[in-house]
């Protein structure tokens, strides 16, 4: 519009040198800025209603695209007013979108890298009363949630989001993303319950896919070890269960790593803002390929 208003000004200093010479060249010089007017508004409607319901529901960070497409099946979307069940509505940037009777308004999208501490919980609220991951960002005005989640007694990295686009594709067990994590353990590993590990083990919900798993050190006074695992996907409670199915206790669980990002110079219970060359890369990691293929293929 911007642009509009300049070439507008362009056009009314030409206009007001030609106006002398001729009226015929005012006339062709506002009928070009009326329609260029048009195009631009043309082509901003044409964008934002090419926008299905269920995405901007998804985009807006309150549900995936499969729970919005659910919320709107079961009547619980309402656009002016009017309740819509139709999953290929596409959305008119003058519409007003309710979900469950609260408007859904297009905040401006945040990413924070936060390192979580243990004893904090992955939700935005808790019956128990204990502390949750909201706690930690008090002065953040957009409904941000967790991608992915953090046991109770996990610390590390986890980022967080009012984007429910890229949350969906970050946890999407399609890309399989690399979660590096470091283990405490009581014992020693031997060598072979190390490649059972990386071969996958058999859980109640399947087998997990390869790790790598590597023995950082052993502590023989205390009879502990500690493990650095990388894993593909993200079931829940997955690392501590792996352990715990060849017979060890997980004392102490960190995630250290997703994909490329690291929590660098973080303490506990502080997040930093993530980069635009980050979030832009995180966007290709999420959607460009399986990542377990390159470690398999090795
Ligand atoms: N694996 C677990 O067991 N716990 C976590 O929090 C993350 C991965």
């Amino acid at each position: 519009m911007c642009f509009f208003l300049k070439i507008c000004g362009i056009c009314q200093i030409r206009s007001h040198f030609i106006k002398k010479e001729s009226n015929f060249f005012i006339q062709i010089m506002s009928i070009s800025c009326i329609s260029y007017e048009r195009s631009l508004i043309y082509k901003y409607e044409v964008k934002k209603m090419s926008e299905r319901l269920q995405k901007v529901i998804a985009r807006s960070g309150i549900a995936s695209r499969r729970k919005a497409e659910e919320l709107m099946l079961n009547g619980k979307v309402t656009v002016n007013g009017q309740v819509i069940r139709t999953l290929g509505y596409k959305v008119k940037p003058s519409d007003a979108i309710e979900v469950e009777g609260i408007p859904l308004t297009q905040e401006e999208k945040v990413y924070f890298l936060f390192y979580k501490p243990a004893g904090v919980i992955t939700s935005a609220s808790d019956d128990k009363g204990r502390k949750t991951v909201l706690d930690f960002f008090p002065h953040v005005k957009e409904r941000i949630f967790p991608i992915g989640r953090l046991d109770y007694q996990t610390s590390g990295l986890l980022l967080m989001t009012n984007d429910g686009e890229l949350a969906n594709l970050i946890t999407h067990p399609r890309y399989g993303i690399d979660k590096s994590y470091i283990v405490k353990i009581k014992g020693y590993l031997t060598k072979e319950q190390v490649k059972q590990l990386q071969r996958g083990i058999m859980l109640e919900d399947g087998k997990t896919l390869p790790a790598r798993v590597k023995v950082k050190s052993y502590d023989r006074k205390r009879n502990t070890s500690i493990v650095h695992i990388v894993i593909w996907e993200g079931r829940n409670r997955q690392v501590r269960r792996m352990f715990e199915a060849i017979g060890f206790r997980v004392e102490k669980l960190k995630r250290e790593q997703l994909s490329f990002l690291t929590l660098g110079y973080l303490n506990p219970g502080e997040y930093r803002v993530l980069t635009a060359h980050e979030i832009k890369q995180l966007r290709v990691v999420a959607t460009t390929k399986d990542h377990r293929l390159d470690y398999m293929q090795k």
